[in-house]
């Protein structure tokens, strides 16, 4: 067995993507200054993963970057013949998404370019996933949005959300994560947990 030397690597040893386009994001973007990072392999794998638990046929997320996470839900939508509504608010990011889920094969999806809360707010409820991923000082503004999106049964999902943990890596956006964290495991609508996967993921499951 070749020498893995902890458990990121142990577990990143397990998962493939299985995708071109998701390995070559993430071997571009890891060299780029102009993105910010994508979902880790193991995230990626994580939001797969759930889609197909719950058999999701339609899914949200806020923070499209160039689409990796995106690939990753959308690998398992084929699955379940569901639908990926995305929305990132810059420009040149969500082009590029657009050109990756093309490349890709993908017509289930709907990349739409603007401001997360201004279009949230002409969505029509009843998601079954919402992974929230764009600014993280939106978090917690966005998060009554969110939860009156979701419907019953259905699972929000929040990376970046051990952030102020890591005071190293995100000082400055730890704050927001921290109150995001208080506000969904305080909600009477949601049971909530967090998974040390990545950065962190707040899972909250609407009741
Ligand atoms: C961490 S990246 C998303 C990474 C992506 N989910 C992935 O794993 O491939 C956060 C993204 O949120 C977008 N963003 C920030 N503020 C936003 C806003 N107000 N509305 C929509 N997108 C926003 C940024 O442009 C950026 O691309």
């Amino acid at each position: 067995m070749e020498e893995l030397n902890n458990e990121i690597e142990y577990m990143r040893s397990f998962i493939e993507s299985g995708s071109a386009v998701i390995d070559g994001i993430a071997s571009s973007n890891n060299s780029r200054n102009d993105v910010q990072p994508q979902v880790e392999p193991e995230t990626g794998r994580f939001l797969e993963l759930m889609v197909r638990l719950v058999n999701a046929k339609r899914v949200l997320e806020l923070g499209t970057s160039n689409g990796s996470s995106a690939l990753w839900i959308l690998k398992a939508l084929e699955h379940t013949g569901g639908h990926l509504v995305t929305v990132d608010s810059k420009e040149r990011l969500h082009e590029e998404a657009l050109k990756n889920f093309r490349t890709a094969g993908y017509s289930n999806v709907d990349a739409v370019f603007g401001d997360a809360a201004e279009v949230a707010a002409n969505l029509e409820p009843g998601f079954d996933i919402i992974f929230q991923d764009c600014g993280k000082y939106l978090y917690p503004q966005l998060f009554d949005k969110t939860v009156a999106l979701l419907r019953r049964g259905g699972l929000l999902i929040a990376d970046d959300t051990l952030f102020s943990l890591n005071s190293g890596v995100r000082p400055n956006l730890g704050r927001f994560t921290d109150e995001y964290n208080r506000i969904a495991f305080g909600s009477s609508d949601l049971l909530t947990s967090i998974i040390p996967l990545g950065h962190g993921l707040t899972v909250s499951f609407k009741l």
